[in-house]
């Protein structure tokens, strides 16, 4: 939580019934249309790392992108983009993780940080923690040491943050939705 996270939370809009019967999808594209919203979105996750050190935001394809960029901007952080399998044309790492149905790659250049360096890992929304458990994972193979797994949006009641630290990385999130 953040003094903005209720007006962040307040902008994120809820479509029913989408992409599938059931689910709810948290659509943050309204968030990102209001620039005071966003602005205050990006301001919250300074001012959470503002004083701690680190060398580069990894954030996670797609929409991880759009608070990753800004953040290593204001951060002084170097960016990282974790790509979904085949957009990455160098020597990659890759990691594959259980969907609902079936299976998703994300992969990492090899030479994206220096062993040793301290990487913040960001996504947009954290459901059954799949993605970003995979992302950390990555950057800790590439001898990186996970800051923390930060997101907008925590569905808590899908167990992915549970998840996410039981395998040891610390998670934040902005709010969340149940
Ligand atoms: C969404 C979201 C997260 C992931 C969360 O990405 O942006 O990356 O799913 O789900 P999980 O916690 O169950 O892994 P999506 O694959 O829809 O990609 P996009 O960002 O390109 O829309
Ligand atoms: N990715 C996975 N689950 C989602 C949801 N409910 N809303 C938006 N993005 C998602």
């Amino acid at each position: 939580m953040t003094p903005y996270s209720d007006y962040i939370k307040s902008v994120i809009r809820t479509v029913r019934d989408w992409p599938q019967p059931g689910v709810n999808f948290r659509d943050i594209t309204p968030l990102m249309q209001q620039k005071a919203a966003f602005r205050k979105l990006i301001d919250s996750f300074v001012h959470r790392y503002q004083e701690v050190q680190i060398d580069a935001i990894a954030a996670i394809d797609a929409r991880g992108f759009i608070v990753g960029a800004p953040l290593a901007y204001e951060l002084g952080a170097s960016f990282v983009p974790v790509r979904k399998k085949g957009k990455l044309p160098f020597k990659t790492l890759s990691e594959t993780y259980k969907l609902e149905y079936g299976e998703a790659t994300v992969e990492l250049h090899a030479d994206a940080f220096n062993p040793g360096n301290r990487i913040l890992v960001i996504d947009d929304l954290i459901a059954t923690g799949g993605t970003m458990l995979a992302a950390a994972n990555l950057i800790k193979r590439l001898g990186g040491e996970v800051v923390e797994c930060a997101a907008i949006i925590d569905l808590p009641e899908l167990g992915g943050s549970a998840a996410i630290e039981h395998a040891g990385f610390s998670v934040f999130s902005v709010c969340e939705f149940s």
